[in-house]
């Protein structure tokens, strides 16, 4: 298939963004990062965020140890005053992530109250502040993550005032969640799902700014769906964020990942369930419970016969003393003998 993105996915800091792992909390933690890594091999993956005020009081360490399989990884950083901001980048320096991004569009009232995520949007000369002051500290690319607006502002008119003000700052990467945000009577979940979605303006920003890569974010949920907003836009955005498709059916990434890198393979699921068999082997004996790694498997075999049974094994069985890491192993092979030919009924 004729390429999809713009310049096959490589953005003007030299990175390749064609399809990216969104941060999610309480989601993408380490060993969420460790499986995913291993159905989009890659992939760009996200941390959950962080903010400067956690990683400054309780140490870097506790947030950003990762295993050098996750790479390319970014982290998430959220935070609205300038010096603890340079204080975190600094402090994470040592752990050498690709990139550190910095969170404009998550629009929970605890991260209103700190007053950052989604609300800095009405603040785009304190971001471009913020950008600034994180760039002096790191030689990695400092990119944003936003929405195309939040509440009554002017989706047209906002949003450029805002992107140009941070890019004035040095951002050459915006990832755009396609939907405004309201700060005011939306949980965080009705704000990724009743704001509607307007791909048609993130493809405008990125044809008015053609030195910026817009990677789009936002509802995208199956490969033909992919297939088709991308063509209609045309080669104009520099790659995909995928958040909770990735998470829920992590089949769907290693599609989208086969799609973006032109890899023929699909994902063989024996192989993963025996590679996260080993890992959680490994985690075990470190004393990490089998569970905490199992939860964010269990829409594996989503589409497949016996996928129910799978879900229960590894989130309940898991949970019960004396269970090792060879249930992962076990469970997804007994779901792929109810199944004849597993790949031909997760394509359909
Ligand atoms: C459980 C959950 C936690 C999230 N946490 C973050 C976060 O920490 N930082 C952030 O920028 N976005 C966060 N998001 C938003 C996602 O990164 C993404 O922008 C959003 O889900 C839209 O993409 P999707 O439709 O592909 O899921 C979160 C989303 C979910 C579902």
């Amino acid at each position: 298939m004729k390429n999809l993105l713009k310049n096959n996915g490589i953005c003007v800091d030299g990175l390749k963004r064609s399809l990216c792992v969104a941060p999610m909390m309480d989601w993408t933690d380490r060993h969420c990062r460790y499986f995913h890594r291993l159905l989009a091999p890659q992939a760009l993956l996200f941390t959950e965020m962080v903010t400067a005020e956690a990683i400054l009081h309780a140490g870097a360490d506790r947030f950003c140890q990762h295993d050098a399989h996750e790479h390319p990884l970014v982290l998430q950083l959220g935070g609205a005053e300038p010096d603890r901001l340079a204080d975190a980048v600094r402090a994470v320096e040592p752990f050498g992530f690709d990139e550190i991004n910095l969170n404009v569009g998550c629009p929970s009232s605890r991260v209103q109250s700190g007053r950052f995520g989604a609300c800095l949007m009405a603040e785009p000369e304190l971001v471009s502040e913020l950008v600034r002051v994180m760039r002096d500290q790191t030689d990695r690319p400092v990119t944003v993550k936003c929405r195309i607006g939040i509440d009554n502002m002017d989706p047209e008119t906002g949003l450029d005032r805002f992107v140009d003000s941070v890019a004035d700052a040095g951002v050459q990467v915006i990832y755009l969640h396609a939907r405004k945000a309201w700060l005011n009577g939306l949980s965080p979940k009705e704000n990724r799902e009743i704001p509607p979605l307007d791909y048609g303006r993130a493809e405008r920003l990125a044809r008015r700014r053609p030195d910026l890569d817009i990677i789009l974010n936002g509802g995208l949920t199956d490969r033909d769906m992919l297939i088709a907003v991308l063509q209609q836009s045309g080669q104009i955005f520099a790659g995909v964020m995928l958040g909770r498709a990735a998470y829920k059916t992590p089949y769907q990434l290693g599609l989208f990942h086969q799609l973006l890198s032109q890899k023929a393979a699909l994902p063989d699921l024996l192989n993963i369930a025996q590679q996260m068999t080993d890992y959680a082997e490994q985690q075990m004996r470190a004393g990490v419970p089998l569970h905490a790694i199992t939860r964010h498997m269990l829409g594996l075999c989503a589409g497949l016969k016996g996928a129910r049974t799978f879900r229960r094994e590894l989130g309940e069985q898991a949970r019960m003393p004396g269970t090792d890491w060879t249930l992962i192993e076990t469970a997804l092979k007994a779901c792929l003998r109810m199944n004849k030919n597993p790949d031909e009924k997760k394509v359909a």
